[in-house]
């Protein structure tokens, strides 16, 4: 008879093994200038280290520089060596394992003009990248493909250098990836889209090649979604397909999200956006179209009310389906959710909001000083994924430290 593992448990994924399961979601942190990453996001994942989670994840780091969707965000630059080996110094000091995020935004550029017209799975208008004159996208071609699978290698060599132990590849919520996964996006009648089988081809040739270049030191998995949460998008069988295929083209685990940047937030975070709160951040930017499109977009969301494990139904599916290892993620709470996880097969849990609340829950769980996160679910951290001191919760003090480190590092 096998036990079920405690998450205090240590994990291996391929060649890493954790020293718990508890494992912090990538959440845009926005605490970095003009690509690089800034002090404060060093402070950022040390304090979350010494809060007792397993491994840390960098959030969203482009592969290439028009690969970012804001003008701020990381990419993959090899002159940044030395910034991104001090944030895995200062993760490891403390005794926790950094994965590193790395995504393309293809379509999905919100925040920079990028020259010439953006890549995708398929032609076409492109809503999301007119705030900023974004307006047209183009089909990917094996001339991009090749490209776009150099740029990942390329960066995930570059993890590997700077000292991370795991890569994520970002094939959710709307990014480049998960434009060929999803059927909102992928329009195209060649192998790479048509049936589920069809558009997870070029991601899972994106990640076969990682495996093949940093596999044999560096953990390599995938975020995908289980589903996007509207009717025209990917279902679970969708999903089940993806999963299938990651596991054959060689991923160490899956981590299983749900929802789109664009058409479904409500359904990515198990409640609504706060909008109000986005609006307000993004106006004392100067980013007032943003701002507007982000009230506009309020209307057309369901009220739906939070229930903690809210992708468990979706998950489940793709565990009875495949036999890697599974990181559960979505509304994950208490030491109770985290137990509930291990039971129903999952190996890891994956959190955000709890952590950016209570960044040492994991150390609290396990003295039982706490049994679970005060989080509120107000998403009002979500605002500052736009603001210069980078994402806080609102129910923290302002993150005035950080202000001070972004603009001391900007000199
Ligand atoms: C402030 C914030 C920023 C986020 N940014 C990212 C991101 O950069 N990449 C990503 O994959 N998910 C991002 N997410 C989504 C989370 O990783 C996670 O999928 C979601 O919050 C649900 O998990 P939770 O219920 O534990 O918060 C973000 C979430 C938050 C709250």
């Amino acid at each position: 008879m096998t036990t079920q593992p405690s998450p205090f448990d240590p994990l291996t994924i391929g060649p890493l093994t954790l020293r718990n399961r508890f494992i912090k979601s990538g959440a845009n942190e926005a605490m970095s200038l003009q690509g690089r990453p800034t002090k404060a996001l060093v402070q950022h994942h040390r304090t979350l280290a010494e809060g007792g989670i397993g491994m840390t994840t960098v959030a969203y780091m482009a592969v290439a520089p028009e690969g970012r969707t804001l003008a701020n965000q990381i990419w993959m630059n090899p002159e940044y060596l030395p910034d991104l080996q001090a944030l895995t110094r200062a993760v490891h000091n403390s005794g926790a394992a950094i994965s590193a995020q790395i995504t393309h935004g293809g379509s999905f550029v919100t925040g920079l003009k990028v020259k010439g017209r953006l890549i995708s799975a398929s032609s076409g208008f492109n809503p999301a990248g007119s705030l900023k004159g974004n307006f047209l996208q183009r089909a990917m071609n094996e001339g991009d493909m090749t490209c776009v699978i150099d740029q990942f290698v390329a960066a995930a060599q570059l993890a590997r250098d700077s000292g991370f132990d795991a890569v994520e590849l970002h094939m959710g919520h709307g990014y480049l990836l998960n434009q060929f996964l999803s059927p909102l996006n992928n329009k195209r009648k060649d192998a790479y889209g048509g049936s589920a089988e069809n558009r997870v081809r070029f991601p899972a040739r994106v990640l076969a090649a990682v495996k093949a270049a940093v596999g044999d030191t560096t953990a390599v998995l995938a975020k995908i979604n289980v589903a996007d949460g509207v009717s025209k998008g990917a279902k679970v069988e969708d999903a089940i397909v993806t999963a299938r295929a990651l596991e054959a083209a060689g991923a160490d685990m899956l981590v299983l999200s749900g929802g789109r940047n664009v058409e479904s937030t409500w359904f990515m975070f198990g409640s609504r956006m706060n909008r109000e709160e986005v609006s307000k951040i993004l106006k004392q930017q100067g980013e007032r179209l943003a701002a507007f499109a982000m009230k506009a977009a309020a209307s057309s969301e369901p009220d739906i009310t939070f229930k903690e494990m809210y992708f468990l139904d979706y998950s489940r599916k793709i565990r009875a389906a495949v036999n890697l290892p599974l990181a559960y993620l979505g509304g994950v709470k208490s030491l109770a959710n985290a137990e509930q996880a291990m039971s129903e097969g999952f190996n890891a849990i994956v959190l955000a909001r709890a952590l950016l609340h209570d960044p040492d829950l994991v150390n609290k769980l396990r003295s039982g000083e706490m049994t679970e996160s005060g989080c509120d679910n107000c998403n009002g951290c979500v605002a500052y994924i736009y603001h210069p001191a980078g994402t806080r919760c609102v129910w923290k003090p302002p993150n005035d430290l950080a202000l001070n480190q972004v603009f001391a590092s900007a000199e």
